[in-house]
């Protein structure tokens, strides 16, 4: 963290001015309503009336929205602490901000862009103090991208600390991670640095040089910009560009099992899953429900398959903050509904800081959290944890003992069980009363895998394990769990040439994922290729595609049937 920057950012915050060149930019009046007009219509339910952060949709949203009198944006070319300019509003209301609530504008003109960046500017009297004026700052063009200086970055991002919140392999599980707040005392979620479309800012190595040029005003993402020359800060960059496959996530909607000869076997699974192909898929929050998730810890998950005559093997791999193997989880445990649930206001799920909830309390932070000193005695109280840690590293490969959680983390593999006419597929929240659906569960603090009936989430039943098997492990900020089963066992029956729809679901017990409230995916196919042919070939991918359509359609008939009935639905209890 900078020293000269965050003086500057306490002047800004606190209202002992500094004075800079230019012109105050607040539009006319006329401008102003007609950006009242379009904030009432478009904004408003997200950010209040008032612009203070708390609209009608506020409290299940998780990052919450912006309290806009606070001043403090994310998103700037300006220097670390200062007011972003009307430029920079008008960009960020237009691209919105990815994997939150934030939706981009891409449908309003630059006019009306422009009435609403001077709306909010409003909002703050900072805006209208000419002691806090800010221009914006000349961010460089980058230069041409070489693997040599994305090594370089790698060195750089470990001599700096990166990794105290990011994590050693940038998976977003820094030792610090799950201590983190933002300046109104929400958790935030360090950025998982292995997937660059997920950033609020972009994915661009311009993106990502101002993210550390700039910092994120409000959160603890610091800046670098006074600490670290020019030349490293795009080292860096290309270090963290190099760290995703892509500008976007590249999501399948096929998974293809390849047939081995050798033996499947959950005690050596050394390169097992080598020569099978890695599915991405994207994971979303269950909002059907009661325990609505409209954001899970997970954004996405990793899959492979293999089989032989006799078994098939799944492996999912997906990042976590933080392995929580303590407390329990289930599918069927109950959540309470939104309107009755004491975490309410907990931004669907994550921790809001005790107390932090009163207005007194949450001046009270705000300036601690502007003074360098609590910055650092944050860093200092997060290494009081070294015993922990240190356990952690020892154990790397099996699954570490956390803290004391009430819910562990846990996931599950979900196959309607029988095969359905006409690409049909169960309702794909633990299926219904017509179409059962198998789910594969596993409490990962247990490490041992259950089988679930599912006829709906009120309407579970335990199988017991059966002949399903599974083993996890954690590795610095990634989980990973094998499921094997015989190809015909009580369940579903898996077929050579065959696809068959399935469904994955996460929870994360760091984020009190539990029951309905948890990521999951839509219906995939699973593809279990024929051995000997290499390739999927044109006819398989037009069934792939006509199948997608057929769910589409599907999927949009049994949420509107649905979307009444079962909402108040009661828990189940485990059979
Ligand atoms: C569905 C809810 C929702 C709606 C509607 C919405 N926002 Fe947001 N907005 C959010 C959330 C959530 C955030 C905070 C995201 C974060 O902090 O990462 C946010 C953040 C912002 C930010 C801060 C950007 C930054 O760099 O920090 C701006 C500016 C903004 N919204 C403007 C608008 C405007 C203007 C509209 C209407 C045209 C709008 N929002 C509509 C949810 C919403
Ligand atoms: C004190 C903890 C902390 C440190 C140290 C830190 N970061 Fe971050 N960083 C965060 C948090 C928290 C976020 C997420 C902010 C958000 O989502 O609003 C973040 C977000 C980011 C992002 C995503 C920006 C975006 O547009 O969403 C990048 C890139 C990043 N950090 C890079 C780095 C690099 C490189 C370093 C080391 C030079 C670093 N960070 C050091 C906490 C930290």
């Amino acid at each position: 963290m900078n020293r000269h920057l965050t003086a500057m950012a306490l002047l800004v915050l606190m209202g002992t001015g500094a004075a800079t060149a230019g012109t105050l930019d607040l539009g006319s009046d006329a401008q102003r309503e007609a950006g009242r007009v379009l904030y009432d219509k478009y904004c408003a339910q997200c950010h209040g009336d008032t612009g203070d952060g708390k609209g009608i949709a506020a409290d299940r949203l998780n990052p919450r929205p912006r309290d806009f009198t606070s001043g403090k944006y994310k998103i700037r070319s300006t220097s670390s602490g200062n007011l972003p300019t009307t430029r920079d509003l008008m960009d960020i209301i237009r691209k919105g901000l990815p994997y939150t609530s934030m939706p981009p504008w891409p449908q309003l003109s630059e006019t009306e862009l422009t009435e609403l960046a001077y709306y909010l500017k409003a909002f703050a009297p900072a805006f209208a103090d000419p002691d806090f004026l800010s221009e914006p700052l000349d961010l460089p063009e980058p230069p041409p991208f070489t693997e040599e200086s994305a090594q370089r970055g790698s060195q750089v991002y470990t001599e700096i600390g990166c990794g105290l919140c990011h994590g050693e392999l940038a998976r977003g599980d820094g030792r610090s991670a799950p201590t983190l707040t933002d300046d109104w005392g929400d958790s935030i979620r360090v950025a998982d640095l292995t997937k660059r479309w997920t950033f609020r800012g972009g994915p661009r190595r311009k993106d990502i040089f101002r993210a550390f040029t700039t910092a994120l005003n409000g959160t603890p993402m610091p800046s670098y910009a006074e600490s670290m020359s020019v030349e490293k800060r795009w080292e860096l960059t290309d270090y963290v560009w190099s760290l995703s496959p892509g500008d976007d996530p590249a999501y399948d909607n096929v998974l293809r099992a390849k047939k081995i000869s050798r033996q499947i076997d959950l005690q050596d699974l050394d390169g097992l899953f080598d020569a099978a192909e890695q599915a991405y898929f994207p994971v979303i929050g269950q909002i059907m429900e009661p325990g609505r998730e409209f954001h899970p810890s997970a954004t996405g998950v990793k899959v492979r398959a293999v089989y032989n005559e006799i078994d098939l093997a799944v492996e999912l791999r997906w990042n976590d903050m933080r392995a929580e193997t303590s407390g329990s989880n289930g599918p069927d445990l109950e959540v309470p509904r939104f309107e009755d649930d004491p975490e309410r206001g907990a931004s669907a799920g994550t921790a809001r800081v005790e107390g932090s909830d009163d207005e007194d309390d949450f001046w009270g932070d705000e300036e601690e959290s502007s003074g360098e000193d609590d910055f650092w005695a944050e860093e200092e109280e997060v290494s009081d944890e070294d015993d922990f840690w240190g356990d952690e590293e020892a154990e790397a490969d099996g699954a570490p003992s956390g803290p004391e959680t009430e819910f562990s983390d846990a996931v599950a593999i979900q196959f309607p069980s029988q095969v359905l006419s006409g690409n049909r597929k169960p309702y794909f929240i633990f299926g219904d009363g017509k179409s059962p659906v198998d789910i594969w569960f596993m409490d990962l603090a247990r490490q041992r895998p259950e089988m679930f009936v599912g006829r709906g989430s009120s309407a579970l039943e335990s199988q017991g394990m059966g002949e399903l098997s599974a083993v996890a492990s954690f590795d610095r900020g990634q989980w990973t769990v094998v499921y094997t089963r015989p190809l015909r066992d009580g369940g579903v029956i898996f077929e050579e040439g065959s696809f068959l729809p399935m469904a994955f679901s996460l929870w994360d017990g760091f984020n009190r994922e539990r029951g309905n409230k948890r990521g999951l995916t839509r219906w995939v196919s699973l593809f279990l290729e024929p051995g000997g042919k290499k390739s999927v070939t044109g006819p398989v991918v037009k069934v792939v595609l006509l199948t997608l359509l057929v769910e589409f359609l599907i999927i949009g008939l049994v949420r509107r049937r649905y979307r009444g009935g079962v909402q108040g639905a009661v828990p189940a209890s485990r059979a």
